[in-house]
């Protein structure tokens, strides 16, 4: 079956007076058509970027630099801005972690999802109404006939996301990006909120790329993973083979961080150090890696297959995977 989504080589910077950073580093993925994948990595790895270039929502200073993005046969970076628009919210949606700033505080929530509703289909003002309390429903909002006349400081962090995802799930999108949809919301809420949101995209058979800095969610919601360091991709595999075999150094150190959080209820990116940059004449890793040897600083190295839909970016990877080095 052809790919739903395959990014490839990409490449994305922010241009300052003092030049550019580079933040999306070569980033290639693909996504099969209903089919979840948890992109992971600690906080300032690129991966809110990344959701919004395949939704074509960067501005300038930010520049694609290179690469392309190839939803359905198509690639994303040679589509006008209008065709884009067409694109976003009828087949790409995209959910944020801040969800009341998303919503516009001078119109109802009743407005703005009819708007969104009349935005890619042509129905009057009243049948989007009626489609706009549908979504609620669907959403687990009580009372939504009472809700779509409120405001959005009226809501709670959690019901504003749920009034995020029925936004994005109005026209039944082939695919949802989901940066950190339960951000700030606390455990109980949070579940809610990614239990919905499953069963909604399964429902539409729809494909899911939900950002996380939970590996927990991810193992519990998507099939794949794929851990973003410095820009990159650094390892991609299916969840248990992650969970039994991650094999990078960085995976694995993420993995022993989220240990440690479940004991301590703290978040993995608290227990990560300082951001990293760079990687393009040596492994982007180095500065932090146990198992860093001269080669490592020779050049940087590729996604290489370790088995079966196992891929890593290490040198060191088949001496890891065997037990012959330890980290
Ligand atoms: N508005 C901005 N101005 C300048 N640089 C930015 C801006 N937003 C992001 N960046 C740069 O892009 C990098 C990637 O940011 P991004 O928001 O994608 O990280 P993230 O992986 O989503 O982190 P988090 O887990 O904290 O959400 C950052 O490290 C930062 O250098
Ligand atoms: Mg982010």
């Amino acid at each position: 079956m052809p790919a739903l989504l395959e990014v490839r080589d990409l490449r994305v910077e922010y241009h300052r007076a003092s030049g550019p950073v580079v933040v999306l580093n070569g980033v290639g993925l693909t996504l099969q058509p209903g089919e979840s994948l948890g992109v992971v990595g600690e906080s300032g790895a690129g991966k809110s970027v990344l959701a919004r270039t395949i939704l074509g929502l960067l501005q300038p200073p930010w520049r694609i630099v290179g690469g392309s993005i190839i939803f359905q046969g198509q690639d994303l970076l040679q589509r006008s801005e209008r065709e884009l628009a067409r694109i976003r919210g009828r087949e790409i949606a995209l959910t944020t972690p801040e969800p009341r700033k998303h919503l516009n505080p001078v119109r109802t929530i009743g407005d703005s999802l009819a708007d969104v509703v009349q935005a890619h289909s042509r129905v009057s003002r009243r049948e989007a109404y009626a489609r706009a309390v549908a979504l609620l429903t669907a959403v687990g909002i009580p009372d939504p006939g009472l809700r779509l006349k409120s405001y959005p400081h009226e809501l709670s962090g959690g019901m504003c996301q749920r009034v995020i995802i029925a936004m994005g799930l109005a026209h039944s999108p082939k695919l949802l990006l989901a940066d950190e949809p339960t951000a700030g919301l606390d455990v109980t809420i949070s579940r809610q909120i990614l239990d919905l949101m499953h069963e909604l995209v399964n429902g539409f058979s729809s494909s899911l790329l939900l950002v996380s800095r939970d590996l927990g969610v991810v193992a519990h919601y998507c099939q794949r993973v794929a851990v973003m360091y410095a820009g990159q991709i650094v390892e991609v595999a299916d969840v248990p083979t992650f969970f039994a075999k991650a094999t990078h150094p960085y995976s694995r150190r993420l993995l022993r961080a989220a240990a440690a959080a479940r004991d301590e209820r703290r978040g993995v990116s608290a227990a990560m150090g300082e951001r990293a940059i760079g990687g393009d004449t040596e492994c982007a890793y180095v500065p932090r890696c146990p198992l860093a040897v001269e080669a490592c600083r020779q050049q940087r190295p590729a996604l290489e297959p370790l088995r079966d839909g196992h891929r890593v970016r290490c040198i060191r990877a088949a001496e890891i995977a065997s037990g012959a080095v330890e980290v």
